[in-house]
């Protein structure tokens, strides 16, 4: 045992190295990646302010909520990932949206019990309790060091003054148009007398400012109780929407620890349930363990890769779902065993059709949504997130007087067995609409760490977001760095439709040639899919990289 005095001198050189050092030094410097060049820049103006990468996270994203309306918002949902650097803490805020509490199993269901799709996807009705704006109040006040006051001023400017449309706004805009222009208030704000507003022209959206102040001086109250409440309630009831100040008032984020895994020696959180990320990408990763890609031609490696996917998205499909309401065998869908089991049934030389591992189901339309920002800072605090309202502008709602417009996240439960959702995705009773549940989602913030290279990353893309993931892991294991993994080319396996869809480019003629000798079927999907942010931190050569999706007008930079 030590004497009083040896303790006392052991406690002041403690103490003294630690003022000096930090425990964990960071890089020095900050890197934010993010889908849209003024985002980015409201980051790095709240780093400037004195915050770290929470509170940055916090300015992104609400300036994202401003600046890519399309992608996610105040409306919205997600899940943010942090890393605290200096007890090494993380952890993964759930904000995702919850279904009301009036909602019910059958909601989306004709008398005859057949699925009425618009409902779940067009108006006040498809719109879940919106987690965002209590997730960046709790992310200020218990990781970050500045009020919402100041986190939110880049957004509350950019939704005063304006910012210029681009041509992916427009896009997306022309995608949602007749739904859009159904409701008067969504109309308002995001088209011209019906039309499509020019590129440049320049989005004001003041009801959304007052909003953002309201949030920005009471907290969650701000959003969840008092007037926004009141109109948000009013405005979606008077729409034919169930919501009530109940839903808004007991809406709460959870703090859930990430699902964590291993890839030859490299270390992976992602996202936890009701995130279906972490889960698939970290099964179908267990499977592909198994083998030395490396030492495979491309077209084995991209075979196998398709043969992990369908799996692990087969056991999404069985058996993910909210798991506050639903046990979900989570240890062994990621055990080692049972990956071998599944590996055992692989072979090099065909394809397993995917009716082999349950019925075929119809064809999927397409997903283009969401979007995600990565974040290291100077003391190496890190931030992946990846945010949504679902399907571009949402449900296309915006309660009068808000400016917010609402998430169509209840498309993302099964509402009848074997019904694909808007992006060709099925599921069961663990997915199944309950008052108060949570849908499942594909969106996976991910943290990679080798022992040398720590990266943050993740991607919009609805369904297609884990085979991006997994791609892009594959790659940061080859030793690429992050412009690489953002413009990995993109191919695709989600158990149903049994194809693999690839981006223009995502295959060549003579991989195609060769995978549809094993039995693989095809699509190719019409434009080049994704919109991935990326940030690493090399410790050993204590560098900051960081790098923007090319198919998207993101920016990323280290400052
Ligand atoms: N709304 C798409 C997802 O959460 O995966």
């Amino acid at each position: 045992m030590l004497k009083p005095l040896q303790t006392l001198f052991t406690l002041i050189i403690l103490v003294a190295v630690s003022a000096c050092t930090p425990l964990r030094p960071g890089p020095g410097h900050n890197a934010i990646a993010s889908a849209h060049p003024l985002a980015t820049e409201a980051g790095f103006a709240i780093i400037k302010k004195g915050g770290n990468a929470f509170d940055a996270a916090v300015a992104v994203s609400a300036a994202l909520a401003v600046v890519e309306p399309a992608g996610s918002g105040l409306g919205g949902g997600g899940f943010w990932l942090l890393h605290r650097q200096e007890d090494g803490y993380q952890v993964m805020l759930d904000g995702r949206e919850k279904a009301p509490l009036a909602a019910h199993r059958d909601m989306y269901l004709d008398a005859e019990g057949n699925f009425i799709p618009d409902r779940s996807k067009d108006g006040a009705l498809a719109a879940g309790i919106p987690g965002t704006p209590a997730t960046l109040a709790l992310l200020a006040e218990k990781y970050g060091r500045l009020p919402l006051a100041v986190s939110l001023q880049p957004a509350i400017h950019y939704a005063e003054q304006g910012f210029a449309i681009d041509e992916r706004h427009r896009r997306l805009l022309r995608f949602r148009q007749q739904v859009l222009a159904a409701d008067p208030g969504a109309a308002d704000i995001f088209l011209e007398n019906g039309a499509l507003p020019r590129r440049g022209a320049i989005l004001k959206q003041p009801d959304l400012a007052k909003t953002l102040k309201k949030l920005a001086e009471s907290g969650r109250g701000g959003f969840y109780a008092g007037d926004t409440a009141a109109r948000l309630v009013s405005g979606v009831q008077a729409a034919g929407g169930i919501w009530t100040l109940q839903d808004l008032a007991q809406y709460r984020v959870v703090e859930r620890r990430p699902v964590q895994g291993q890839y030859h020696g490299i270390r992976i959180s992602s996202a936890a349930l009701p995130s279906s990320g972490g889960i698939v990408l970290l099964e179908a990763l267990q499977i592909l363990s198994g083998y030395d890609l490396s030492a495979l031609d491309t077209v084995s490696r991209k075979h196998l890769t398709v043969e992990a996917l369908r799996r692990a998205y087969h056991d999404r499909a069985l058996y993910l779902g909210d798991s506050d309401f639903t046990e979900v065998p989570v240890q062994r869908l990621l055990d080692a065993d049972y990956a071998a089991g599944l590996r055992s049934a692989i072979r090099l030389d065909r394809n397993l059709p995917s009716t082999y591992l349950s019925d075929d189901l119809p064809d999927d339309p397409e997903g283009r949504h969401t979007t995600h920002f990565s974040i290291i800072d100077s003391e190496g605090n890190r931030v992946a997130a990846t945010m949504s309202i679902n399907f571009p502008f949402g449900s296309a709602f915006v309660a009068p007087g808000t400016g917010v417009l609402l998430n169509d996240e209840m498309d993302d439960f099964a509402s009848r067995a074997g019904v694909l959702n808007g992006y060709g995705l099925t599921g069961g009773d663990a997915n199944a609409i309950a008052p108060g549940k949570r849908m499942l989602s594909s969106m996976s913030p991910t943290f990679l760490d080798d022992g040398e290279r720590v990266a943050v990353l993740g991607t919009p893309g609805g369904s297609r977001i884990i085979s991006m993931l997994l791609l892009a892991v594959l790659d940061y294991a080859e030793g690429h760095g992050p412009e690489s993994w953002v413009s990995v080319p993109r191919f695709h396996h989600q158990y149903i439709p049994d194809v693999i869809q690839y981006e223009p480019g995502g295959l060549t003629a003579e991989e195609i040639e060769q995978l549809g000798k094993l039995g693989h079927q095809f699509r190719e999907v019409s434009y080049r899919y994704g919109n991935m942010q990326a940030v690493q931190w090399n410790r050993s050569s204590n560098q900051l990289s960081a790098a923007s999706d090319p198919r998207g007008l993101g920016r990323a930079e280290v400052r």
